[in-house]
């Protein structure tokens, strides 16, 4: 008997995300404004957070890789700052406080072992991967001042053959790039102008033709910080009118709730890496 042929899936392979449970996940030290280390954590509820937006991506039709928390690195749970990929490549983060240097060992062997070729940054740059670097279209828009340097992202551009458009980020609540610019198609991306200063806005403005505008309450709940799966993006709880503008924009919402890794600074999209490439991730979600 024949077997049935199935008409190839249009969003190509199904989406890969790294992510890293949060076992050893706490506010242990001061590296941005929202932590505080007599604020705390509670493990109990950062587990249950995690594991649904684990569960909502599975949903959405994603695979989810992960890789081994390890006590003594509590940040290691933001998995976007592991580095950035790009096709088979794996570029290491060289991050700026000592604090976060123990993780980047730890990403690199993941990358090894799971069949990415490392390459390295050369010493003396800082570079954050996909925290401060994400492609929208071929593009790939870099964020620098707080963490990565722009010196970081002219050598990652070079390396890759891609070009780069530096952005400087002004306001230090929103040190990476993936706290206030998410790009949700090649042509598409949600961003808060407040975090950017004029030549960065019009950057933004005269590259992406499709932009959601974040007030700047809604991006001190952190909803620029979405992952895009599909059409569907995975936000955290608190921005009604960003949904309804990408409601607009042909898009689903799926808001959760992520209270206890914003006290770190951090939110669904810091919580996972796109394996299957940024550039690709910007591309699938086209609608
Ligand atoms: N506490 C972490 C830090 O300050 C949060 C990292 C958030 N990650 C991100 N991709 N924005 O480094």
């Amino acid at each position: 008997m024949a077997t049935p042929t199935m008409p190839p899936d249009p969003r190509g392979p199904r989406p890969r995300l790294l992510m890293c449970p949060p076992d050893h996940f706490g506010i242990e030290y001061e590296i941005n404004p929202w932590m505080d280390v007599t604020q705390g954590s509670d493990a109990a509820i950062a587990r249950r957070q995690w594991q649904a937006l684990r569960e909502a991506v599975v949903a959405l039709g994603a695979e989810v890789e992960l890789l081994e928390p390890a006590a003594g690195l509590p940040d290691l749970v933001f998995t976007a700052n592991a580095g950035l990929v790009f096709r088979g490549l794996f570029l290491p983060s060289r991050f700026r406080f000592g604090v976060r240097q123990g993780e980047s060992p730890l990403f690199e062997r993941w990358a090894r072992e799971h069949g990415f070729e490392v390459v390295p940054l050369p010493e003396g740059m800082y570079f954050e991967g996909a925290g401060d670097a994400l492609f929208c279209g071929e593009t790939l828009f870099a964020g620098y001042r707080f963490r990565s340097d722009v010196r970081g992202h002219q050598w990652v551009g070079e390396r890759l053959g891609v070009s780069v458009l530096p952005l400087e980020l002004v306001d230090p609540r929103f040190y990476h790039l993936d706290t206030c610019f998410c790009p949700i198609a090649p042509d598409a991306a949600i961003y808060y102008p407040g975090a950017f200063d004029e030549y960065g806005r019009s950057v933004i403005r005269d590259q992406v033709p499709r932009l959601a505008e974040v007030s700047a309450e809604e991006a001190a709940s952190f909803s620029c910080n979405a992952v895009v799966v599909g059409r569907t993006v995975v936000l955290n709880r608190g921005a009604p009118k960003l949904a309804a503008t990408l409601g607009a924009m042909g898009f689903d919402t799926r808001p959760l709730e992520f209270s206890e890794f914003i006290k770190s600074g951090g939110s669904a999209k810091c919580l996972t890496l796109r394996l299957d490439g940024e550039e690709a991730a910007a591309w699938k979600s086209s609608p």
